[in-house]
């Protein structure tokens, strides 16, 4: 086993163990993949202030986030097909969060439905909603939500449409997942994923069963999104979104300032800024980069989570410095997950406390709720 020192390194053990087409699909952005570039680079550029001689003998990273207690201002981000990475790896990824003291968000489009989630787990988690055009079955999405006891509901308004993400076609990803030729070879290399597949006997999208029709053999993944989610949706939809739900309400998917307004005014308590991990507009900005205007236009009157290529603790410490209350990890945890299942995720958690108990350390920071402007190098122009 390789020696994981950080937790970009389950990417490579991932990319190994996770059949090519999931593996990118994961991995991937839009088009030519510029604003995923930038998500991480505008990162990289950040600079944090060393602090000496404070007494950090004793420091905190426990937070509250959309009404959650969390060991560290960090959530498992929704991801769609994440039991497709590891055999049912929405319920590992959920117990390992559990585990670590964060909140896991589970997405519409995951492989486990929530009531399974909830079997196996034992503190409520989140659920992201995608709307979609049969609005019973959004209604009924949310109530079933509501019954299991999930604790906020982050609606995603990102994905009007889906990027079109050039490696996805040419591994021909599609609902149902196909089985070609090159995938069945592929396949053959990585016979623990197919072998736990096989036994997990989930392949479809678990909160879906039932009320999505059949689709034709190779449908694309665009495709069926294009004929189940509703490009109409609008600020006003929202409204009738907190007339069935009414806990806290996250809006996910914002990066700009007047779309921010916009939220608050239509009554989220909390807003994620996100381009989507980099999946959907290419050529929009990083979203650490979008992150102080957010800000600045909802001045404290909603929390405000981040996420973008947050790899470990130095990420979100940034990410607290310039204003935001908590992060969102994907594909992070989900490389964890692809390598070594419930254990890798737990084990990207760890890495990321222990890296943000460090960076904290070392920046003279006791509290993670005090991270602010005065954590951050101000640029001398050298
Ligand atoms: C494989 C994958 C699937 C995703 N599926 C969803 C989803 O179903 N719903 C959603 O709101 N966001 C989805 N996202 C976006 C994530 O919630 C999050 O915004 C993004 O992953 C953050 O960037 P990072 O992966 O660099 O950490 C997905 C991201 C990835 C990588």
């Amino acid at each position: 086993m390789p020696v994981v020192t950080c937790p970009q390194d389950f990417r490579a053990i991932a990319r190994r163990r996770v059949p090519r087409a999931i593996f990118d699909y994961v991995d991937g952005g839009s088009y030519d993949e510029l604003t995923l570039a930038a998500n991480r680079r505008d990162l990289d550029a950040i600079r944090l202030r060393q602090r000496v001689m404070v007494d950090v003998s004793e420091r905190r990273t426990e937070c509250r986030v959309a009404g959650a207690e969390c060991s560290m201002p960090v959530v498992l981000a929704p991801t769609g097909l994440a039991g497709l990475v590891h055999a049912r790896g929405e319920i590992l990824a959920a117990q390992a969060a559990e585990a670590a003291g964060v909140p896991f968000c589970l997405s519409t489009v995951s492989i486990c439905s929530m009531e399974e989630v909830a079997a196996a787990t034992t503190k409520p988690f989140w659920f992201q909603l995608y709307f979609m055009k049969d609005r019973d079955f959004v209604a009924q999405l949310i109530a079933r939500a509501e019954k299991i006891g999930c604790s906020a509901l982050v609606l995603t308004v990102d994905l009007p449409v889906t990027g079109q993400r050039h490696r996805d076609i040419r591994n021909g990803l599609s609902v149902p997942p196909r089985l070609t030729l090159p995938t069945l070879l592929d396949l053959l290399t990585k016979p623990g994923w197919g072998l736990r597949m096989l036994a997990g006997r989930r392949w479809n999208f678990g909160n879906l069963v039932g009320h999505i029709p059949k689709q034709p053999a190779g449908t694309s993944m665009a495709q069926w999104i294009s004929g189940q989610f509703e490009p109409s949706m609008g600020w006003a939809d929202v409204a009738w979104i907190k007339s069935q739900w009414k806990g806290p309400l996250v809006i996910k998917g914002v990066t700009d300032p007047d779309d921010a307004r916009a939220a608050l005014d239509a009554g989220a308590d909390s807003i994620v800024v996100s381009n989507h991990g980099g999946r959907q507009l290419d050529g929009g900005p990083s979203s650490i980069a979008a992150l102080p205007a957010v800000v600045k236009a909802v001045g404290g009157r909603a929390d405000i989570l981040v996420d973008g290529a947050i790899r470990g603790g130095h990420d979100v410490l940034k990410a607290l410095a310039l204003g935001a209350k908590a992060t969102m990890m994907g594909r992070a945890f989900l490389y964890g997950l692809g390598a070594q299942g419930r254990a890798g995720v737990a084990k990207v958690l760890e890495l990321t406390r222990k890296e943000l108990d460090v960076a904290m350390a070392l920046t003279g920071t006791n509290d993670v709720t005090a991270a602010g402007p005065h954590t951050l190098f101000q640029d001398s122009g050298l």
